[in-house]
This record gives structure tokens, C-alpha cells and sequence, in this order.
């Protein structure tokens, strides 16, 4: 195999959009498992949202052999790289490629923290507390639950916005955080 198409990770561009929608389409079906859940399985960002990530150069895939199998989407907020979202193909859960994708996101907060002349590297982002493949997921990858004015005036808005609102459901807590690397 060559290094091409060995599994990698690289920054989006707009051919991938097909295979991102296909991605998310698959990924969020997940939900349909929960029942209180099972109507995110409907993916809900909008194209011109997704247009805005990929213009900004925050969109990354993972790929191999040509396949797209999982992408991450993020922006900067608060001094933090906050994870707009993340999303692996269900053929492809469980093998490591989210983990890959947090990879990304990691490289991308340390430039971030770079170029800002900052000294840690922050990620953020709000999830679902005890849906195995969210608050535990982020927790085994190091992040820890955080109240969100503690990161910034953003998350803070964001936290109480219309979109973190409509996503309440009985039983299923939302929460916001964080991991922090200290750069070298
Ligand atoms: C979250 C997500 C991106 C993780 O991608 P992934 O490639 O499966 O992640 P990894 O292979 O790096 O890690 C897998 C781990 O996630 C957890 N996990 C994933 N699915 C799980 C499930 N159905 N039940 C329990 N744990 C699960 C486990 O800890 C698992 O490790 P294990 O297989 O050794 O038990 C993927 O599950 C996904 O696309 N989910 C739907 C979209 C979503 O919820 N995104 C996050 C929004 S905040």
C-alpha cells in the first residue's frame, strides 16, 4: 500500500461535501438506538453552515484508499478550537478514526494557540454527558466536563443559545468540555 493510501488525515476541500453528507447521514443513525434520541438521527447542519466551515479551513477528513471515513469540523471561540462537529461512517466506528480525527483537531489547537502566542492548546465542545459515544467517549480522549462561562463569553452564549436549547431532551444532560495540552 502506498502512503496515499494509508489511513491519514487532511484538511477538507469541497469535492469531499458528497461523501461528508453521506458520512453524516450514516454516523448520526446511531442515535435511532435511543429512542429519546432517535430523532438526531436526522443530520441537522445546514449546507451553508458547512460551506462556512469549509471556507474558514476547519473541515478534516480521514481517509483511506481514496474512501472518506469520518470528518471534524471546528472553529476557534474563547481561545479554544471548539468542535462544531464529528462524525465517523458507521462502517467504520470503532476502529480508531475518531480518535485519528481528534488528532487533527489537537494539531489544529496548537497552531491556533501558536499564532496567538498562547501556551496551552484548548479544545472544547458541548455533548450529551452519558451517551457512551459522547460525554464517556471525549472523557477516555482526556476532555473533562466544564461549566462553560469558566472557557468564555462564547460558550457561555452558546451553552443557553437556541441550537444547544433545541437539542434538550428528558433524562439526557447536555454538557460542555474541555482538554487542555500544555505546548512544549
Ligand atoms: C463519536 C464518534 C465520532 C467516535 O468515532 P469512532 O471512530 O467510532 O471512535 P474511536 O474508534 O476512536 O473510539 C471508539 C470508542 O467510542 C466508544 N463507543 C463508540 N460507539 C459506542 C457504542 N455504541 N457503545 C459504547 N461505546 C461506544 C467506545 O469507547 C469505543 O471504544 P471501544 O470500541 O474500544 O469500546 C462516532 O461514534 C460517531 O460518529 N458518532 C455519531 C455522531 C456523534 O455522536 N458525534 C459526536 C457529537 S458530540
Amino acid at each position: 500500500m502506498s502512503a496515499g493510501n494509508a489511513r491519514h488525515a487532511r484538511p477538507a476541500t469541497h469535492d469531499d461535501i458528497p461523501a461528508i453528507w453521506e458520512i453524516d447521514s450514516s454516523a448520526t443513525s446511531k442515535f435511532g438506538s435511543i429512542p429519546t434520541l432517535a430523532d438526531l438521527a436526522d443530520p441537522a447542519e445546514s449546507d451553508q453552515k458547512f460551506q462556512e466551515y469549509l471556507g474558514n479551513g476547519r473541515v478534516y477528513v480521514v481517509e483511506e484508499a481514496g474512501q472518506l471515513m469520518g470528518y471534524v469540523a471546528v472553529c476557534s471561540a474563547d481561545d479554544a478550537v471548539f468542535i462544531e462537529e464529528i462524525a465517523v461512517h458507521a462502517d467504520h466506528q470503532r476502529k480508531g478514526v475518531g480518535e485519528m480525527l481528534l488528532g487533527a483537531v489537537l494539531r489544529d489547537a496548537e497552531r491556533a494557540a501558536k499564532s496567538g502566542g498562547r501556551k496551552v492548546a484548548r479544545i472544547s465542545l458541548t455533548t450529551y454527558a452519558d451517551v457512551p459515544w459522547n460525554g464517556p467517549w471525549y472523557k477516555k480522549h482526556g476532555f473533562s466536563e466544564v461549566e462553560a462561562k469558566t472557557i468564555g463569553p462564547w460558550h457561555a452564549e452558546k451553552s443557553t443559545s437556541e441550537e444547544e436549547r433545541s437539542l434538550d431532551r428528558a433524562g439526557y444532560r447536555r454538557i460542555c468540555m474541555l482538554l487542555e495540552k500544555t505546548l512544549e
